[in-house]
């Protein structure tokens, strides 16, 4: 039996989804576990690939909870080192240049609800043990203070990074990993639960067409067949941009094969199975298997782009290497830092550089007593 699953007040969420579908029977696996696991108070971690729907997955931790406080969305990899602790357990007035007046953090503002920590593999070490403390304590001291403040506060994490390895390669605290890691909710890639394909498709050509003013739109055949052959690097996120493309562009009520804008999608990162150094020792490897040298490989794209002369090269080339650095760490910051060999501050300015951070910025989505969620608010980062 297929499942879908209303969220409450839909208008109001920041994301684009009124539902969540789960047709495929690991779908409806992961969702069974979802449900057992909201009911405790344990602290959950979720995994998956980007555009797996992690985050869909810890609002409705959330709502299935029955906490009555907020759900609060943070991702970690936006704050720089030095904002992130004042960010997540408050400041006192003074406690920094510019903090003319006290404020309280993520976690004081999720009391009796439940915060999100997504991207949980950017925290900086040093941030990885005061988080650490505060799951112990049970309470959080704000930056320039010595009262410390009790939290009733569910911790839900998520990372598109395997936290398992990250321990192994010395990037992610053992003890942390363990402590966030009580519960644990993998989801898998959507080109592993083929059934959610074709349900999805027609769950977003509900939503998209409704929007477009469309009616009555089908898949072909042709496309169908597309849809379930497809590899989906970018998983249910590109599926539903696919979608939303196919209605754009296509003609008709039938949306044909080539409507579908597939061939375009980005290979899949390589997984990482010891962050950025496993990239760089792999390197070699492959390409003597190819019997190419990558800097001259490298060099030789470069002459053809002198010859082609884009405009302002500089930065066409660093955006490029910048992009490809980031993709290949799966967008986790420390990684991609370690393997540019730059650090992550610099990083970070390259990457609002170039638009990278915007989209991954910090969300915060209160959901009130009655389920109610109040707008979205975009923070700058
Ligand atoms: N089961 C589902 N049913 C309907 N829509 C879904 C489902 N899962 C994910 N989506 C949609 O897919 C998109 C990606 O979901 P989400 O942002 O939760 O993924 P994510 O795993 O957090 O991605 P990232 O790692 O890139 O942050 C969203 O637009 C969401 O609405
Ligand atoms: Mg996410």
């Amino acid at each position: 039996m297929s499942r879908l699953l209303s969220l409450p007040d839909p208008q109001a969420l920041s994301i684009r989804a009124k539902a969540l579908v789960f047709e495929d029977p690991a779908s409806q696996a992961l969702l069974a576990k979802v449900e057992r696991v909201a009911a405790s108070d344990a602290t959950v971690l979720i995994t998956g690939e980007t555009g797996t729907g992690k985050e869909l997955i810890a609002r409705h931790v959330h709502t299935s909870s029955g906490r009555q406080g907020p759900f609060l969305a943070v991702n970690c990899g936006a704050f720089s080192d030095t904002m992130i602790e004042a960010e997540l357990f408050g400041h006192e007035a003074g406690a920094y240049t510019g903090a003319t007046q006290a404020r309280a953090g993520w976690f004081e503002a999720a009391n009796q609800g439940t915060l999100f920590l997504d991207e949980v593999g950017d925290l900086p070490m040093s941030m990885q043990v005061k988080l650490l403390r505060v799951l112990q304590e049970r309470q959080v001291v704000r930056l320039g203070s010595r009262k410390s403040t009790a939290i009733d506060v569910r911790l839900v994490a998520a990372t598109n990074v395997d936290l398992a390895r990250a321990v192994e390669a010395g990037h992610f605290r053992r003890d942390l990993f363990y402590r966030l890691n009580i519960a644990s909710l993998h989801l898998p890639p959507l080109a592993q639960r083929p059934l959610d394909i074709l349900a999805l498709a027609h769950h977003f050509i509900a939503i998209y067409a409704q929007r477009l003013g469309l009616s009555n739109v089908r898949l072909s055949q042709a496309a169908q067949a597309q849809l379930l052959a497809h590899h989906w690097p970018g998983n249910i996120r590109e599926l539903e941009n696919v979608i939303h493309c196919a209605l754009i562009v296509g003609k008709g009520a039938e949306i044909q094969a080539d409507a579908l804008s597939l061939r375009g999608a980005i290979a899949p990162a390589p997984a990482l199975p010891e962050g950025p150094v496993a990239v760089a020792a792999s390197a070699p490897a492959s390409s003597s298997q190819d019997g190419a040298d990558g800097t001259a490989l490298l060099r030789q794209s470069l002459r053809l782009l002198f010859e082609q002369g884009p405009a302002e090269l500089f930065t066409h080339v660093e955006r490029e290497l910048v992009t490809a650095a980031y993709e290949a760490c799966h967008f986790n910051q420390v990684h991609t830092s370690e393997l540019l060999g730059i650090s992550r501050n610099v990083l970070r300015t390259h990457l609002k550089r170039f638009g990278l951070l915007s989209e991954r910025g910090v969300r915060r989505l209160h959901i009130d007593a009655n389920g109610h969620a109040a707008p979205a608010k975009a923070w700058p980062i």
